[in-house]
């Protein structure tokens, strides 16, 4: 089996996309960095090169298809594809679920859910064509395995990136492809995510004033966080190499995750109390 030759990362100008840049830069890889920042993307450039890596550095806006298409065939001229796929851009909001603007949805939805449909449209299909072994990582967040209030629109578009994921997963196994997937789901950590507004197009400007308390609540769960993007990036990478498909980077998300679980199963046992005990398999 050969090794990783060159990875491609969105979002690479900020918190969890540059440090994957640069742990990708560490382990020897060339980098395709795209963010839709083209400040801070060549400022993760210079960093990945003082790594010694080849980086290719292209801003675009994952939303649009035929810039991610764009970005891959440079990733064929310049590397002869990549091996590893890292579909990380994201923004959030917060803020009630009957707030959210018309607006709202649309840059959520283009970003968070169109912008990794994208990635695996443009990257997926080169990657099985070339027959190597490859690798796939979506970040969603711990908002697409459980719920809380004021994340209704992120988490609904996290939520949808952990069911792509799987699916993914799943069209590629029985397609008997040799390209691995997994789904990052981090809790807060501290990044540039509570500023995403920053990157906000003005066509779908926010029309409603942000909600303040919400605010706080995230950059207090963003101070506690006991991992940083670096940790992140570590923990991802060795999630690639274990072909481990959930990379779950806090621990207290098991917590939530078995409660919602647990609700689920509780309420359907209610309703059906002689199956509860049978093991369902899809
Ligand atoms: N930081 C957290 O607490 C946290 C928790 C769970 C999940 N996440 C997820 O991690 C990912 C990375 O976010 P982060 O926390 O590092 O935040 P960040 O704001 O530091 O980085 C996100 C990057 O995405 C870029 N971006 C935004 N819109 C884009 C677009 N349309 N096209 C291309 N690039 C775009 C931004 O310019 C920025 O560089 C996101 O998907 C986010 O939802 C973050």
């Amino acid at each position: 089996m050969s090794a990783p030759a060159a990875a491609a990362i969105t979002g690479a100008g900020s918190g969890i996309g540059r440090e994957l840049a640069l742990a990708c830069a560490r382990e020897g890889l060339a980098v395709a960095l795209t963010d839709i920042e083209p400040a801070t993307l060549a400022q993760t450039a210079v960093m990945a090169e003082a790594l010694g890596a080849d980086v290719l550095a292209r801003a675009c806006d994952v939303g649009r298809a035929d810039h991610v298409e764009a970005f891959a065939r440079e990733c064929d001229a310049r590397f002869g594809g990549v091996d590893w796929l890292f579909n990380n851009a994201g923004v959030a909001i917060l803020g009630p679920a009957w707030a959210a603007t018309d607006e709202d949805w649309q840059w959520l939805w283009s970003v968070n859910v169109r912008g990794v449909a994208n990635g695996v449209r443009s990257f997926v299909p080169r990657m099985m064509a070339r027959g190597t072994r490859a690798h796939v990582v979506n970040t969603a967040s711990a908002a697409g395995l459980a719920t809380l209030a004021g994340s209704s629109v992120y988490s609904a578009t996290k939520h949808a990136v952990v069911a792509f994921s799987e699916c993914l997963a799943r069209d590629l196994e029985q397609a008997g492809a040799d390209v691995g997937v997994s789904v990052l789901c981090p809790s807060l950590l501290p990044t540039g995510i509570h500023q995403s507004g920053r990157n906000r197009p003005s066509a779908l400007a926010n029309t409603v004033a942000p909600a303040a308390a919400y605010d706080e609540r995230v950059r207090q769960g963003m101070a506690a966080s006991p991992i940083d993007a670096a940790d992140v990036a570590a923990m991802t990478l060795d999630a690639i190499r274990a072909r481990r498909f959930y990379v779950v980077p806090h621990a207290q998300t098991g917590d939530s995750v078995r409660r919602r679980m647990q609700a689920i199963l509780d309420d359907h046992r209610a309703l059906h109390p002689g199956v509860a005990a049978r093991t369902h398999q899809e």
